[in-house]
């Protein structure tokens, strides 16, 4: 269903005692300001503070008092086995991690990520009850040759669109152009809406126009406090896929409120 949705992906920082501070600090803000807010809030930690972040953000006292959901930032694609050094989407599933993203850029660019992988992480994730969020953008090259249309209807093709209506009616997607990632370059409002319109109107070909209106589209890319307010005003982006303004507690929160 579509929702309100802000997902702060900390990628790989962060020690131990740094992330323990950051979710309190997280926790109590949420607790004080947010009260009553229709906003889904995600944190996805490194894995090894998978459980500490469930732990903190679930109300000791209310189990159904959930400060923010847990997602991780990458899954295996095979159920069980002989892979050092991976984990599975139902371990995930058995420590309470509701989310988990998928196909971002930096998993493609440095450890090859194909499409054919991601449909594979999809399909374990929401055969486990977890939310993927779908990664898709083009490079710079691919923007400034005209050509970032063409790719991300082949990345959403690829990856996404063998799924049974019911199961597409499952996920998330993120609209990360990749020349904005880390950069500080925010795709403009404009820039953001067109392709997320473009991704709506593929849902809408694919499935039908209930499904493109009900889909969640996030974007990502230097998305910060100063930019989130008219990103998320545009009428087809949902929210954001945050990094590097996830790693302050008062970053994250201006960015919660950034909605109308
Ligand atoms: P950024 O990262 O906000 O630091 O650009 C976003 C992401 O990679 O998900």
């Amino acid at each position: 269903m579509r929702r309100k949705m802000v997902a702060g992906n900390w990628k790989m920082n962060m020690n131990f005692q740094e992330a323990e501070e950051l979710l309190d600090e997280l926790v109590d803000r949420l607790d004080k300001e947010l009260e009553g807010h229709d906003v889904d809030v995600v944190v996805c930690p490194p894995a090894p503070y998978l459980e500490m972040a469930y732990d903190l953000g679930t109300s000791e006292e209310d189990e159904n008092q959930v400060y923010f959901s847990v997602g991780a930032q990458n899954v295996n694609e095979h159920d069980k086995g002989a892979y050092t050094g991976e984990i599975s989407a139902s371990m995930l599933a058995s420590m309470n991690v509701e989310y988990c993203i998928v196909g971002h850029s930096e998993r493609r660019k440095y450890y090859a990520e194909s499409n054919q992988q991601v449909a594979r992480k999809v399909e374990i994730l929401l055969q486990n009850e977890i939310v993927p969020i779908v990664c898709c953008g083009e490079s710079l090259e691919e923007r400034e040759s005209g050509n970032h249309f063409k790719v991300i209807e082949k990345q959403l093709a690829e990856s996404l669109f063998q799924l049974k209506p019911l199961d597409f009616a499952r996920l998330v997607i993120a609209y990360e152009p990749v020349w904005a990632i880390g950069t500080g370059k925010t795709a403009t409002p404009a820039e953001a809406q067109e392709v997320h319109a473009f991704i709506r109107n593929l849902i809408q070909e694919k499935y039908g126009k209930e499904m493109a209106r009900q889909t969640t589209l996030l974007y990502g890319g230097s998305c910060n406090a100063a930019t989130a307010p008219e990103l998320f005003a545009c009428p087809d982006i949902d929210g954001g896929l945050i990094g590097g303004a996830s790693l302050k507690a008062d970053d994250f929160i201006r960015i919660i409120n950034a909605f109308e």
